[in-house]
């Protein structure tokens, strides 16, 4: 059993003590069971002494920056019986020639950068993940084309902040040339994520805009709408030079589609600086977001803000802040019913003679077809009704 943990917010971690109560109990009933933890709560001191203390029967500890070491780890677990603990806190290391076993055959996520070496104030990330490291393009590139002749139809290009791509290779190559030689091998669809806005360039907005198999869709996490509260997040933009760059990809790239991170309950966030997000938002009007409430992360520089704002309030801030991000997700949507939208087929659905896939978009279809589609073909459908998080539609000829 491997526990692949996540440390973004509290309720990540709980969910890991949660598993480990199940797994105690496996171990008790499968004696040769071999259980692992992995991931980013594997890169915070106190949570591995917690393991080592009091969850002894945990046989493999791994940490974020080794994990291409689990295998090893696995035969030497068989061997000996004894907790393995391998954890490194600042690496270089970039990972090559790990072979991934993927879940899906037409689209993939490949990783272009690691860590992140923006420091946000109430991130976990850059200390569990480590400092900013690009894989070098001819690697990417390698791997692109090898999915590419496996029939692959989408890659996702991946990482913590994908426009600051390239920094740490001392070139000048970026995510904009990276875009444009992906895209020049000619795969259907090529997406990126996560796009810091400090680190969006023109010349990235051009390359989106010029190559129709980049897709329209940008994840611009905001995080907030007040620059007061953007600047005690440490995150380097106003709400004015925000809104800037997000007219200027509205306008450069057709039919763009953009999503968002907002937290709420920031300490120092007050009633006005929540209602310059809900501005914000009402501005943007996002055709996704994600919304959360700030959670406390143990070391990071958040954790020392006065903070007086009661949960109960915070809450019923994310509450209302959904309520107007769901309202223009639906109003989105409607707008599409009648028109027809290339969809890449990803699987059947349960129901007979539907299938669901992704708009360029990024919008989930479910759709009806009467002739058998083949999984990672792109067809056109036809939107006969929007809702929140979906549209409906039929097969279009
Ligand atoms: N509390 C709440 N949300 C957080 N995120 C990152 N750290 C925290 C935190 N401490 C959110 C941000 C980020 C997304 C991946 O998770 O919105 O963009
Ligand atoms: Fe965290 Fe993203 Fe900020 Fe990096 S850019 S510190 S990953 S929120």
């Amino acid at each position: 059993v491997v526990l692949n943990t996540c440390a973004i917010r509290e309720n990540a971690n709980d969910k890991v003590y949660g598993y480990l109560g199940r797994c105690k109990h496996l171990k008790k009933i499968k004696k040769d069971l071999i259980i692992c933890i992995s991931g980013c709560l594997m890169q915070e001191p106190h949570e591995i002494e917690e393991i080592k203390n009091r969850h002894q029967y945990i046989d493999i500890i791994v940490g974020t920056h080794n994990l291409s070491d689990l295998p090893q780890m696995i035969i030497e677990a068989n061997e000996k019986n004894m907790q393995k603990i391998e954890v490194f806190s600042n690496s270089d290391i970039v990972f090559e020639n790990v072979k991934y076993n993927r879940d899906s055959k037409i689209s993939a996520w490949i990783n272009i950068i690691y860590g992140c070496d923006k420091f946000c104030t109430y991130c976990i990330v850059p200390y569990t993940r480590g400092k900013q490291r690009s894989r070098k393009s001819s690697d990417i590139m390698h791997e692109v084309e090898d999915l590419i002749k496996k029939g692959y139809k989408e890659i996702t290009l991946l990482g913590q902040n994908v426009n600051a791509y390239g920094k740490d290779l001392y070139d000048d190559y970026n995510l904009a040339n990276l875009l444009e030689d992906v895209a020049k091998l000619g795969i259907p669809r090529v997406r990126f994520t996560t796009s810091h806005p400090w680190d969006f360039t023109d010349s990235m907005i051009e390359v989106i805009a010029k190559y129709p198999n980049i897709m329209p869709h940008v994840h611009l996490p905001v995080q907030s709408g007040s620059s007061k509260v953007l600047k005690l997040m440490g995150r380097r933009y106003t709400r004015e030079s925000y809104l800037e760059l997000f007219n200027k990809i509205k306008k450069i790239v057709p039919g763009v589609s953009i999503s968002t991170d907002i937290i709420v309950g920031f300490p120092g966030e007050d009633e006005d600086d929540f209602k310059e997000t809900l501005s914000l938002v009402e501005y943007c009007k996002y055709d996704n977001a994600f919304t959360f409430v700030f959670s406390v992360r143990s070391g990071t520089p958040a954790e020392k803000l006065k903070d007086n704002t009661p949960l109960k309030e915070k809450e019923d801030r994310l509450q209302r802040l959904n309520e107007v991000v769901n309202k223009y997700f639906l109003e989105n949507n409607k707008k599409l019913e009648g028109t027809t939208l290339d969809v890449l087929v990803e699987g059947v659905s349960s129901k007979k003679n539907m299938y669901y896939g992704y708009s360029e978009t990024n919008k989930l279809i479910n759709f009806s077809s009467r002739e058998e589609l083949e999984i990672g073909s792109i067809v056109p459908v036809k939107i006969t009704s929007a809702k929140t998080w979906s549209l409906d539609g039929e097969l279009n000829g």
